[in-house]
């Protein structure tokens, strides 16, 4: 048997996926034209047997950028250019929902559900799409875990699954363990899916590589976020065609997978599939020994041109030039036992007929035993459970403040002696604070509310009111497991509740100093005490901010019974007020202790 003999192979594909188009009516419509050609000649040079959509469809965005709301005038114009570009007819198109296309829908069923009635596959739920060859059948499973019911944003960033959702999975997954190879993609990196136990890394953990889209490139950050499981399956993201332009070609290459990441309208394209890429093979997964036992280098290589050279080197040594044998693919014999020790790079150049030239390379090994890993911070983003952790350390902060609030209430106060450092004047006012019932049950409340009470309440859907909690949300009879909401919770503590505290601890000292409002400014030192209130004011305009932006996205009740944010703003003014009013008698015991030891 000869595998990887150019007359007898077909690639299965390739596939492409892309993901977050965002076609909005406000911004940028070159998002929308610029689909539009990628539908008719990227799709028409490229000739995928298959595309997947990863989900944002839309922007279903407010005018502001705040709100959110499903817009009819999108959806037709995602629909028209489907239409417009047959695109449909040229390969499989299998778009599925993100976050932004579950905005704002009270139950799948509603009218405003408008994927049902636009997108190409029209169908809410997980599935499992099975394309067949005469080489292999290759099973490509959607893992839906858009909300029902979606609320508005921000609070619809997070994916989560129940345990029906799960089981179905499971059930897709067993199905799928006929096919010679399985793919498994859906809108959010696992990292950003809530589900139960065993996890949904566990019930995908037979595919080879999970196609996946939702964080853009982190602003920018992480240009590419790929990493592996700890079972061996593949997280790739996907960066966004919305600003990015990205999108992605895939091949099954003798069951090996290998893909690109491209950008729009750059050309010509290079797909290097045999050897493959040492970082993302899976021994778990694929028939890596063939690659060992392969005769020829295969690539695949588009342009809208005709292609005029296709240069092969590894290890920076020339082999020659791969002749084209069918379609996009083109073939350099090559003997795989000159390289089966130790890493090696392969290099591609091809170059087409007006003159323009691309290059691709990669480390492989034809030893099936090496192995590379991911960077750190692309597998901290891809696989931490950020919702578990968002949840411990707001816990933790919460927990912080408490028992910095019951300790100084009930420890006995040391006398001050000798010159006040900071340290001792730190703890003084920490007692003082803690002592005086009106700021040590106000903090104490806040702490404790900001834990378990409810933020705000307010149209979470239009027309279904909705309460948010810190750890989930309440809407239309559902309860949405709280995620965002402790990420949210964090910053509210560490940017509001804990700087306040210790605001109302300095300001305290101030009086026990002798001050009032006035005479502070006058006599502390300013470039001390102008910074501490311009941070304060500061923060204080955030929280005014956020009172603003409830009322964008969750309308004008929020704003109202939101006790985390406009009641908050009012009990802040009103602790501030209280710190300077509060009479000199309450305080004396401690104005007489730190005036002896000031002078002393
Ligand atoms: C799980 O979610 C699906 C889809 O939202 C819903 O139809 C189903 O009733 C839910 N099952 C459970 C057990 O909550
Ligand atoms: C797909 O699986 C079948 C059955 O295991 C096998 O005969 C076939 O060679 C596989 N296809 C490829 C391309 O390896």
């Amino acid at each position: 048997e000869v595998p990887f003999h150019p007359a007898r192979s077909h690639p299965a594909g390739p596939g492409g996926e892309y993901s977050y188009i965002h076609i909005s009516k406000f911004r940028d419509p070159r998002r929308v034209s610029d689909f539009e050609k990628f539908c008719s000649e990227t799709i028409g040079i490229i000739q995928p047997v298959l595309v997947l959509v990863t989900g944002d469809l839309t922007d279903a965005k407010t005018k502001d950028k705040l709100g959110s709301e499903q817009a009819e005038v999108e959806w037709q114009t995602y629909q028209l250019i489907l239409k417009r570009s047959r695109v449909m007819e040229k390969t499989k198109w299998i778009d599925i929902k993100g976050n932004h296309d579950s905005f704002n829908i009270p139950h799948l069923d509603s009218i405003q559900n408008y994927y049902r009635k636009y997108s190409a596959w029209h169908k809410d739920g997980s599935f499992r799409y099975v394309h067949s060859t005469p080489f292999g059948n290759y099973s490509f499973i959607c893992v839906d875990a858009t909300l029902s019911p979606g609320p508005k944003r921000p609070y619809n960033f997070y994916g989560i699954l129940n345990t029906s959702q799960m089981e179905e999975l499971s059930s897709l997954a067993t199905e799928g363990h006929h096919s010679n190879q399985t793919i498994w993609f859906g809108h959010y990196p696992t990292s950003t899916i809530i589900s139960p136990s065993p996890g949904i890394r566990t019930v995908m953990s037979s595919a080879t590589a999970y196609l996946c889209g939702h964080l853009h490139t982190l602003g920018g950050l992480m240009p590419v976020l790929h990493s592996r499981h700890p079972q061996g399956t593949l997280e790739l993201e996907l960066g966004d065609w919305m600003d990015n332009r990205k999108y992605r070609i895939l091949a099954f290459d003798h069951d090996l997978l290998s893909f690109a990441d491209l950008n729009f309208e750059e050309w010509p394209v290079i797909l290097i599939t045999n050897p493959k890429s040492l970082l993302y093979s899976s021994s778990a997964h694929e028939p890596l020994a063939k690659i060992l036992h392969s005769t020829h280098i295969r690539i695949l290589a588009f342009s809208p041109f005709f292609i005029t050279s296709v240069k092969v080197s590894i290890d920076g040594v020339h082999l020659g030039h791969a002749h084209h044998v069918s379609g996009p693919l083109y073939v350099l014999k090559w003997n795989p036992q000159n390289y089966s020790e130790g890493l090696h790079h392969i290099h591609v150049m091809v170059q087409d007929v007006i003159g323009k030239s691309s290059t691709q390379g990669h480390t492989f090994a034809v030893d099936e035993n090496l192995s590379l890993r991911f960077g750190f911070l692309s597998s901290f983003i891809l696989l931490t459970d950020h919702y578990i952790l968002a949840r411990v350390l707001f816990g933790l902060t919460v927990l912080v403040q408490i028992t910095l609030l019951l300790i100084f209430r009930y420890l006995q106060r040391p006398m001050l002696k000798g010159p006040p450092g900071l340290v001792k004047l730190t703890s003084f006012s920490l007692h003082v604070l803690s002592k005086t019932n009106t700021f040590y049950y106000s903090v104490l409340i806040l702490s404790l509310y900001t834990a378990l009470g409810p933020w705000f309440i307010g149209e979470v859907i239009d027309g279904q009111m909705g309460t948010c909690f810190s750890f989930g949300i309440f809407v239309g009879g559902h309860f949405l497991q709280g995620s965002l909401t402790f990420a949210v919770g964090i910053f509210q503590m560490v940017f509001f509740n804990l700087p306040l505290m210790a605001y109302l601890c300095w300001c305290l000292l101030l009086r026990c100093q002798g001050h009032s409002f006035c005479s502070h400014i006058r006599h502390v030192r300013r470039f001390v005490a102008v910074p501490i209130h311009l941070t304060m004011l500061v923060l204080l305009a955030w929280q005014v901010y956020s009172c603003y932006f409830l009322q964008r996205t969750y309308g004008t009740l929020a704003f109202f019974l939101s006790p985390m944010k406009t009641w908050l703003v009012m009990l802040t003014l009103v602790l501030i007020w209280k710190t300077w009013s509060l009479s000199s008698s309450e305080l004396r015991t401690y104005m007489v202790e730190l005036k002896n030891c000031q002078s002393s």
